[in-house]
């Protein structure tokens, strides 16, 4: 069956759809719901709280993002998931630990609305865990079908207009494309004949697209980046982004890397570990998950901080990164960085850097954002990899031919004047507004 959601105008609700109700996801439902009581306030989202520059500085034109671009109101979203254990969102985010009681309670009732629909689960694919519900299908075609009619049986009853998916489970194991994942019709016979390289997170992407549902992968794993269903994005006029949101200790290297390379400063090593005791670790404890997080996590410095144009500075840097499962901690993760500097004529300085950071607390406000922003980008017709959306993932997907950019400053340079030009003004380039020909 063709796509039905095909709305350019913002009538009507928007359902945020999110594979796995976990940590990540049932502390973005409560967020927005605490918001929407007037609670808290929404604290690390540039769709809520950031302004935008337009025009000269002297013009003083500053509106927030939100009333500058057409996006949805809080009030107007809608919450859907699936996972693989019974519980709804209140249990789920009770269970998670990453609110007080006192945050929770007041939008209680709201979280029991949302009921995880049964799962595309298969175990080979996240080896440390295991739960009731899931789909009963044994054909992955036919898996991909039945998402399809959860998206629409949801949509229907949460009376939303258009939906966005962002994937919010496990870490899949760590996986290289195959044949299968070379076209769309290979990739529809992949799911026909249950290939086995077909992993459940692309089964959701899968559908997605299919429905001409945006999505976006929160998670490292092969989901959505591959040319199947990046050419599917495109046929279908769906926006698509990844991948791994960018929160604790990455945010942090892609902000302090940048600013040793401003300054000419030279990095001989950074080793970065970790210690998370929530479900996500526990998963990352495993080898194969752990080395989707890794191949993620390490790619960032490399793009940063250019080697190959500066071979002097940063030639023989050496990076390490681990994940330390140590359940105490629960959600509330410490990030050590030791990063070795070199200054003025080769003189080694050490900076260290140790996060005490709340994982899903970062991550809350990016889940929001993209659905907000993968909205708009479906109703402004962009389709396919959202290259503007990079700011944040850790290993951003792009347009193959395309570079990846890890910087987050020119992430957010990117984002801003994308959102300018959506927006019908002219994109900021920082030269002096007196500019008279000399620079
Ligand atoms: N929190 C962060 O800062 C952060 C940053 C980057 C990436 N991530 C990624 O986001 C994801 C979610 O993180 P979290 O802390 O909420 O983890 P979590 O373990 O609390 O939640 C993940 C949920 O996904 C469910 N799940 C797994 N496979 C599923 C499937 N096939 N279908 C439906 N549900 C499924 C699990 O049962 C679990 O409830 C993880 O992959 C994590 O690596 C998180």
């Amino acid at each position: 069956m063709p796509s039905e959601n095909t709305q350019t105008s913002r009538d009507g609700k928007l359902l945020v759809l999110t594979p796995g109700l976990g940590a990540v996801a049932t502390t973005f439902i409560a967020g927005v719901e605490s918001m929407r009581q007037g609670l808290t306030k929404p604290i690390g989202s540039l769709t809520q709280m950031q302004t935008i520059r337009l025009g000269m500085r002297s013009e003083g034109r500053n509106p927030l993002i939100k009333d500058f671009v057409d996006l949805a109101p809080l009030s107007d979203i809608e919450f859907g998931g699936w996972d693989v254990f019974e519980d709804n969102a209140y249990e789920a985010a009770k269970r998670a630990e990453v609110l007080n009681n006192e945050d929770l309670e007041p939008v209680a009732d709201r979280l029991k609305t949302v009921e995880p629909m049964p799962a595309v689960f298969n175990q080979d694919y996240v080896k440390r865990l295991d739960g009731p519900n899931v789909k009963e299908e044994t054909n992955k075609m036919e898996l991909a079908e039945a998402l399809r009619d959860d998206i629409r049986r949801r949509m229907k009853e949460t009376g939303a207009s258009r939906a966005v998916m962002i994937w919010c489970g496990s870490t899949e194991v760590y996986q290289h494309p195959t044949d299968c994942h070379q076209s769309i019709e290979a990739f529809e016979e992949g799911l026909r004949n249950n290939d086995e390289s077909i992993a459940p997170s692309q089964i959701y992407a899968y559908a997605a697209i299919k429905e001409g549902v945006p999505y976006a992968n929160g998670a490292p794993n092969l989901s959505a980046d591959f040319p199947a269903l990046e050419e599917l994005a495109v046929e279908n006029g769906v926006p698509i982004a990844g991948k791994d949101f960018k929160t604790g200790q990455t945010l942090m290297k892609t902000m302090l890397a940048p600013g040793f390379k401003t300054r000419m400063l030279g990095v001989e090593g950074w080793f970065s570990t970790n210690i998370l005791g929530n479900r996500d670790g526990e998963i990352l404890d495993d080898p194969e998950s752990f080395k989707t997080k890794e191949v993620s996590k390490k790619g960032v410095l490399d793009t940063i901080l250019q080697p190959d144009l500066y071979p002097d500075l940063y030639d023989d840097l050496y990076h390490k990164v681990r994940i330390n499962y140590y359940p105490p901690r629960g959600d509330e993760k410490e990030g050590w960085d030791n990063i070795d500097i070199k200054g003025w004529m080769g003189y080694p300085m050490q900076i260290k850097v140790d996060f005490l950071c709340r994982d899903s607390i970062l991550a809350a406000p990016i889940v929001l954002d993209l659905a907000l922003f993968l909205d708009l980008a479906k109703r402004s017709d962009r389709k396919g990899i959202q290259e503007w959306l990079s700011f944040y993932f850790k290993s951003p997907q792009i347009v193959e031919g395309h570079i990846q950019e890890h910087d987050i400053f020119i992430q957010h340079f990117r984002l801003k004047n994308t959102l300018r030009v959506l927006g019908g003004e002219e994109p900021l380039t920082h030269l002096s507004e007196n500019f008279d020909g000399n620079y």
